[in-house]
């Protein structure tokens, strides 16, 4: 064969194949995140599944740790290097910082075309733009202030299902006395601070709590209302398992799932767990508000901030990834195994559980007054070096049982002014 004729072979092989297979290499997208106990592995995969059957690549940054804090120091150290992922687990009022570094993507052109100002609260909208532009997608809405509970482990003991603190006291004596663990609870300061967080929101009310965690106010950080949710804290400390030091918060979920324990304080991540272990919600765990909070609600709202890519089809990728996070389909199965709800508002809430749908109505009701509120404890409230200093004070008192709440409450008000 002559150069020409070699030429035209390979020019009508070439015709035969399908156009795909000449293209490029298919984009990668690249997602640091710690979604990694049992329920939460199953989440993240729907979406994995979903950007590999539009063709793309997944490649998987998972850092252990719940609550996010090593996910974040991996963060900072692959920007510093230069090296960020298309995607991270970054969350509230943390998005702006990250925007004001320059490092991330406009999704404008994705949000328009999918009409992202129509489907989420403008609230939601707002956390999710920098300077007034999208540069991160929100995956869902999750509530924090939850108590879990195993009904049998409550039947064995005799216990009621609590709806205030006094309540709450009187079925953990129950549960102590028949032998079980009252409050599963791993000692990590981010899981003592979600449990603090709870009994201010009770103690204080969705205002004062407001006043505390947002305004950080000092008038109300060494009132004599914080006091108490210090001494209501250390109250709790005594009910949970002295040796939970480090103890991850799936680990503790699976002693109230396997009933060892009667109860857990935990946002409804928690759920993930009992879903994972084939449990249905409403017959074998209920899910009821922190005593005390009924009418109100602390959000936490996962979201995935892109950062500026420069290969053509990692963007394709990064841009399927953004789009993806917001389709109907995905909202509802993502969330289903999360344990969240859908961020859309325009959802069907009927393929959801007895937990879910409660959690939808409350959101409702808490939106019309002063319920809704940006959790202290998930990155929604402060900024990182503020929660930084509650966790450090709170977890200190924890750790003290003979640690003395007016105490506490001056070195919380100054930890978070040396912090700001
Ligand atoms: C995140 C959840 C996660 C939980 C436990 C929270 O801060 O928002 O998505 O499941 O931490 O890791």
């Amino acid at each position: 064969m002559n150069a020409i004729n070699r030429l035209a072979a390979v020019v009508s092989l070439a015709s035969l194949l399908p156009l795909s297979a000449l293209a490029a290499e298919p984009g990668t997208v690249e997602v640091t995140h710690w979604w990694t106990s049992g329920g939460e592995k199953a989440a993240v995969d729907t979406l994995r599944k979903q950007i590999e059957q539009d063709g793309f690549v997944w490649k998987d940054n998972a850092v252990a740790g719940g609550g996010g804090a090593a996910a974040m120091t991996v963060l900072k150290s692959r920007a510093v290097a230069g090296n960020p992922p298309a995607a991270a687990q970054v969350k509230g009022p943390d998005i702006q910082d990250w925007g004001a570094l320059g490092l991330l993507t406009n999704l404008d052109d994705v949000a328009k075309a999918n009409d992202w100002d129509a489907l989420l609260p403008r609230k939601v909208a707002d956390i999710m733009k920098y300077d007034g532009h999208y540069v991160a997608v929100p995956v869902n809405i999750h509530r924090v202030n939850w108590l879990w509970i195993n009904p049998q482990v409550f039947a064995k003991a005799g216990a009621k299902v609590p709806t205030t603190l006094d309540e709450l006291f009187a079925a953990a004596d129950k549960l102590k006395a028949a032998g079980f663990v009252p409050l599963a609870h791993g000692g990590q300061p981010w899981q003592d601070s979600t449990v603090f967080e709870g009994v201010v929101l009770s103690i204080l009310g969705p205002k004062g709590y407001h006043a505390a965690f947002v305004e950080l106010d000092e008038k109300t950080l060494t009132g004599a209302q914080m006091i108490k949710a210090f001494s209501t804290l250390q109250r709790l400390g005594t009910y949970m398992d002295p040796n939970r030091a480090g103890r991850d918060w799936n680990v503790a979920a699976a002693e109230v799932i396997n009933g060892k324990a009667g109860m857990q304080i935990m946002g409804d991540w928690a759920k993930s767990e009992w879903t994972a272990a084939g449990k249905i919600a409403g017959k074998d765990y209920e899910c009821v508000a922190f005593p005390g909070t009924q009418g109100s609600f602390a959000y936490n709202i996962d979201s995935l901030v892109m950062f500026r890519l420069k290969d053509e089809n990692d963007i394709k990728a990064q841009n399927d990834l953004a789009k993806v996070a917001l389709e109907p389909a995905f909202q509802t199965v993502f969330n289903q195994n999360k344990g969240s709800l859908p961020v859309r508002q325009d959802m069907d809430m009927g393929p959801f559980d007895a937990c879910t749908q409660k959690s939808a109505a409350d959101f409702k009701a808490a939106e019309q007054g002063d319920g809704l509120q940006p959790s202290m404890a998930h990155n929604m409230a402060t900024s990182l070096a503020v929660q930084g200093a509650i966790f450090d004070v709170v977890t200190n008192f924890l750790n003290d049982p003979k640690a003395d709440p007016a105490k506490a409450v001056k070195q919380l008000d100054s930890a978070i002014k040396s912090a700001k």
